[in-house]
């Protein structure tokens, strides 16, 4: 009996591509995964007859590089796939909105997706619910690594919600930086380290964007926070809907460079060390979060304490961690581990492209 086989095309081939690149091309399996398309902004390798592509985990980068041709536009990307022979997974390893708003094309044509890119799920309502209320006959959508990289976070979420389990709240710190950041500036053990001092080492260690006001305008936060609280029933219309705390001065929002915003940024130390203090005398420590919570009928995004005593107090590094409380889970579930990071998040996106391929 001949094994299933399904065409698997890529696009984005940075950090998370690279990565996700060299896992499936050496990862043992029943079912065959053909590599027909890679495409980056630069470059594309397209197979010419739908025939798996000549790809080691190795050397894939050196073969786009030697028989790449010019890049494909995404709707170039569709016309190639909608007529490939196998059931087709599209794997989007960028953070293109281009590509985003073109995912309902794609489910429609029977494509499936696997994808870290959040912008489809965290922009307007109307492009989530054309991605999620398509007809059976069109492709599958997943997204695990979109929030947490490879915890297993929205499967848990969209498990418990389908087993008939009602959400309570939801509460967890959904950015590596902002972990790192928090959990280094606000200690149970006393320390007086100022903030900027804090953001100015994370930069420096590369935890940051190449512009730290990315991290800090709690945006991407928003984007997670809005995937998870419409998983779980609430209508949220943009991640820019609901309160969403900026960590940025609002002195600073407008100043030219990140430079600039750095060496400025120690001018506006004070209110936060007055709040860590405040926390320190309740036996609590301040962490940047985002919440769903049904009974107070509320979205938000910003600085909360929490008791020395809570998980959230004792993380480490730049992990992530979530809380999830429900109708059975009164004691709240908690995932928690690496939020980000090449090996972890291609790990997810690639449980995503084998559950695809089991279901197809
Ligand atoms: N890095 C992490 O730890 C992490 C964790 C969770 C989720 N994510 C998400 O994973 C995604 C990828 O992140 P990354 O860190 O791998 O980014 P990255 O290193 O910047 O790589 C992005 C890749 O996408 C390609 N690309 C961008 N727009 C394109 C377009 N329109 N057509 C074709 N190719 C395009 C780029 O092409 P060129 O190579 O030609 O520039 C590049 O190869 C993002 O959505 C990110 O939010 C990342």
């Amino acid at each position: 009996m001949s094994s299933k086989a399904v065409n698997v095309a890529v696009i984005g081939t940075g950090v998370v591509g690279s990565a996700f690149l060299e896992q499936l091309l050496s990862m043992k399996s029943q079912i065959t995964y053909n590599v027909i398309l890679i495409a980056k902004y630069s470059k594309s390798l397209a197979s010419k007859d739908y025939s798996p592509l000549a790809l080691e985990a190795s050397s894939w980068n050196k073969t786009v590089d030697a028989q790449g041709s010019a890049p494909f536009s995404v709707s170039e990307i569709h016309d190639f796939l909608k007529k490939s022979p196998l059931p087709t997974i599209l794997v989007d390893n960028t953070s293109s909105e281009e590509i985003a708003n073109y995912y309902p094309k794609f489910i429609e044509s029977g494509i499936s997706i696997a994808t870290p890119n959040k912008k489809a799920f965290s922009s307007n309502l109307e492009l989530w619910n054309s991605i999620f209320s398509l007809k059976p006959s069109n492709g599958l959508v997943y997204h695990e690594a979109t929030v947490g990289a490879g915890l297993p976070i929205i499967g848990t979420l969209r498990d418990l919600i389908q087993t008939g389990d009602k959400v309570v709240k939801i509460e967890g710190i959904f950015s590596g930086t902002l972990s790192y950041i928090f959990n280094e500036f606000s200690t149970p053990t006393a320390n007086d380290v100022s903030f900027s001092e804090v953001v100015k080492v994370a930069k420096s260690l590369g935890y940051t964007e190449p512009d730290p006001r990315d991290d800090l305008n709690g945006l991407d936060v928003a984007r997670k926070v809005t995937i998870l609280a419409r998983i779980a029933g609430f209508e949220v219309q943009s991640p820019t809907s609901f309160p969403v705390q900026s960590l940025i001065p609002s002195a600073l929002e407008s100043v030219a460079s990140s430079d600039e915003f750095m060496q400025k940024l120690p001018n506006y130390d004070d209110e936060l060390k007055q709040l860590k203090l405040e926390a320190a005398k309740e036996n609590k420590v301040l962490r940047f979060v985002g919440k769903v919570d049904f009974p107070s009928n509320v979205v938000s995004v910003g600085i909360e304490k929490y008791d020395y005593s809570h998980p959230f107090a004792s993380l480490k590094g730049s992990d992530n961690v979530i809380s999830i409380q429900t109708e059975r889970y009164t004691n709240p579930l908690v995932i928690q581990g690496a939020g980000a990071g090449a090996a972890v998040t291609a790990a997810g996106v690639l449980a995503d492209v084998i559950k695809i391929a089991q279901r197809l």
